[in-house]
């Protein structure tokens, strides 16, 4: 938090803490949001995790330190909780690229297909799809799916692109991907691949394949946070949500971020006042309607039968 002096985020955590028991809420943070919000959490995960965590708690209320589609995944796995999110309007761009509409009218030009539908989108697109899958499974989901089946995968066609060049499958997507990762170039990464020779370079599949390519490892948030367990030298191609939380947890390691501006500005609207705001108003809760949650839960379990 810049220009806030130590003591005032002291005093921010503490006071987050104390409005924490008295409202008895389980606090769940994604890896990218800022770190001082990452240690007043009781759980800081992926979005997956941050969500089965919460359904694994006593708690009965959950507050979601994260993004609008996170919060959807939270409340997915925790209906009968009382779900808040931090922030009323932070939510994901990619996640809202793509309409249902765009996406039923591939449908209707290819009935047959399944449609593989990445965890971190919208709610409503979740339930227009047959299979949920994440950012860690995505290429196994699709070998899962029989070679005569066609595929329509959404939304982020960077992702896509990854599966299509690791399974030889072809995939029918939509055009629209995550401005944080592809931005970055083949150029710029090569350069500071250069820059650190003997570091393993690992990005996350929101990158451009030509990027995912160029890595080392191409992993998701907490592939990246087990990698970094076992290596002292790691460039990290995310959001620097994560790498602020590996720098504070690894000191003696050598880490360094991909590009400094691979920064997720939704994800920094969850601040330390706003947490405080959310939990002394209780607000802002976030609803499911039935069918959307009904449909969007069935698509999830389909990927947990894929995985076993
Ligand atoms: P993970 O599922 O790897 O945490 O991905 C989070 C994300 O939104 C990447 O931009």
């Amino acid at each position: 938090m810049y220009g806030t002096s130590k003591a005032e985020i002291t005093r921010s955590k503490e006071k987050i803490i104390s409005l924490k028991r008295e409202h008895n809420y389980f606090i769940i943070a994604h890896n990218y949001v800022d770190t001082d919000v990452q240690d007043i959490a009781d759980y800081v995960g992926d979005s997956l995790q941050m969500a089965l965590k919460a359904a694994d708690s006593d708690a009965e209320k959950v507050l979601v330190a994260s993004i609008k589609i996170m919060g959807e995944s939270a409340k997915l796995l925790n209906p009968d909780k009382k779900v808040l999110m931090v922030h009323p309007y932070a939510d994901c761009r990619l996640a809202n690229l793509n309409n249902v509409e765009e996406l039923r009218e591939l449908k209707r030009k290819h009935p047959a297909a399944e449609v593989v539908c990445y965890v971190n989108s919208a709610a409503e697109l979740r339930a227009e799809s047959t299979i949920t899958c994440t950012s860690a499974n995505c290429v196994k989901i699709v070998q899962a799916i029989p070679e005569d089946k066609q595929i329509i995968f959404i939304p982020d066609s960077n992702i896509g692109k990854w599966v299509e060049y690791q399974t030889g499958r072809k995939l029918i997507m939509l055009d629209s991907n995550c401005y944080v990762h592809h931005q970055i170039s083949f150029v710029e990464a090569n350069q500071t691949k250069a820059q650190f020779p003997d570091f393993s370079l690992l990005v996350h599949p929101e990158c451009r394949l030509e990027v995912c390519k160029l890595a080392d490892e191409v992993l998701s948030t907490s592939q990246m946070i087990n990698y970094v367990n076992e290596h002292d030298k790691v460039i990290l191609g995310t959001e620097t949500g994560l790498y602020d939380q590996l720098r504070k947890r690894y000191p003696q390691k050598l880490l360094v971020p991909l590009s400094s501006r691979m920064v997720c500005e939704d994800m920094k609207l969850i601040s330390l006042d706003m947490v405080a705001k959310a939990l002394a108003e209780e607000q802002y809760e976030i609803n499911l309607d039935g069918e959307t949650g009904k449909k969007s839960l069935s698509s999830l379990q389909r990927m947990w039968e894929i995985l076993g």
